[in-house]
């Protein structure tokens, strides 16, 4: 049965990986609903079947927009938000609007019309590990954030259940781990590196570089979150990961060796505050239940893939990087 998919934030890089995913491998129809801010790009929708995509640039905190929009859905899948601990350092005030009075709007309006929904969340909602914890995240770590960022997510994730259980809806919750892959704003880790190289900029690590993330390729993602959608269980969380914990100075060694450069040429440079050590995800719950696996064999082959992107898809990234560069610089990073 073809359904028809609310999926708010779908102009940014997961919610559009997303919408990519699900146009190529579902009869699925998608209304996207967007902000458009500086991480939402047209750009990033192009070449999509457009009987089959609807996009309408509005505000998921916009009651009168998100009940029009979510009473046509057959479900909803919100990945809007504003997602970058940097820029919460900054400024937190968007990340209160959007994270937590947008996921509000977004669950009364399902409420009202009885829409299923599934909510995208973060794994930085549980805090961070040290870095010689043998454990991982799994669905009963205590909720610990460090940025207004991810306090802003956990709070999300709470308003979801508390709808689930108060009202009813009938909601899941995903939290997944740091996602790479093509359309990324060069904000972030992995394609601020790859970029910087194209134009002969040295990488930037913040502090040591011994941070840990835990890597996962953002189709992958995709087809967890339809696994979930088709399959979860109403009011459940899952966790969402594959296994790819990597220090930040290995990934940017390999983004360095991969792009034909010594690997120790790069900079140390002022850390971020606060900054989490360790994210580590256990997924056997999403696995086992849902039988779930990710594709992507390995970080390698999706790194070496996502560098062709960026080197490929200059017209994407290149309005977008001065103005970045230039915030990074007031900061010393
Ligand atoms: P992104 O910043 O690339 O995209 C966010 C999108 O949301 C943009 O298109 C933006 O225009 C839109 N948006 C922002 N505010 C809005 C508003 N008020 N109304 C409507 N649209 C709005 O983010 P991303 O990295 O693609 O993350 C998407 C989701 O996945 C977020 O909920 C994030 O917390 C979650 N997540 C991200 C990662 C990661 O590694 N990036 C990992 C796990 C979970
Ligand atoms: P980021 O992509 O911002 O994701 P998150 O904060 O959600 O994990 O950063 C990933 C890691 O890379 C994080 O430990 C911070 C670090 N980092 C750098 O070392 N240098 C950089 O230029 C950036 C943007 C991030």
């Amino acid at each position: 049965m073809t359904r028809h998919l609310l999926v708010t934030g779908g102009a940014g890089f997961i919610g559009s990986n997303f919408v990519h995913h699900v146009l190529g491998t579902t009869d699925d129809t998608v209304t996207v609903l967007d902000k458009f801010t500086y991480a939402g790009h047209r750009a990033s929708l192009a070449g999509l079947p457009e009987d089959r995509l609807t996009v309408v640039e509005g505000d998921i905190t916009d009651a009168a927009v998100v009940d029009r929009l979510v009473g046509e859905a057959d479900a909803v899948v919100h990945y809007a938000a504003e997602s970058h601990n940097d820029n919460s350092l900054a400024d937190p005030s968007p990340f209160l609007d959007t994270n937590l009075i947008g996921t509000y709007t977004l669950l009364e309006a399902a409420r009202r019309h009885d829409t299923r929904f599934h909510h995208i969340s973060t794994d930085e909602v549980y805090g961070d590990l040290a870095l010689d914890d043998p454990a991982r995240f799994t669905e009963h770590t205590p909720y610990n954030p460090s940025s207004p960022y991810s306090s802003t997510k956990a709070g999300s994730d709470l308003l979801v259940r508390a709808w689930v259980r108060s009202f009813g809806v009938r909601a899941t919750i995903s939290n997944c781990s740091n996602n790479y892959g093509p359309r990324q704003h060069v904000e972030k880790f992995i394609p601020r590196q790859i970029t910087n190289l194209i134009d002969g900029i040295r990488p930037r690590l913040y502090g040591a570089g011994l941070n840990v993330r835990d890597w996962i390729h953002a189709d992958d993602h995709s087809s967890a979150v339809l696994t979930i959608l088709a399959d979860g269980t109403i009011g459940e969380t899952y966790l969402i990961g594959a296994d790819g914990e990597k220090s930040n100075k290995d990934v940017v060694e390999q983004i360095l060796t991969l792009m034909g450069h010594d690997a120790g040429d790069y900079d140390h440079v002022t850390d971020r505050a606060g900054h989490d050590l360790r994210y580590a995800i256990d997924s056997t719950k999403l696995r086992t239940e849902l039988g779930w696996t990710p594709s992507y064999g390995s970080f390698d082959t999706g790194l070496a893939a996502t560098i062709d992107w960026y080197r490929e898809n200059e017209d994407w990234w290149r309005p977008q990087k001065a103005a970045t560069e230039a915030k990074y610089a007031a900061t010393g990073q």
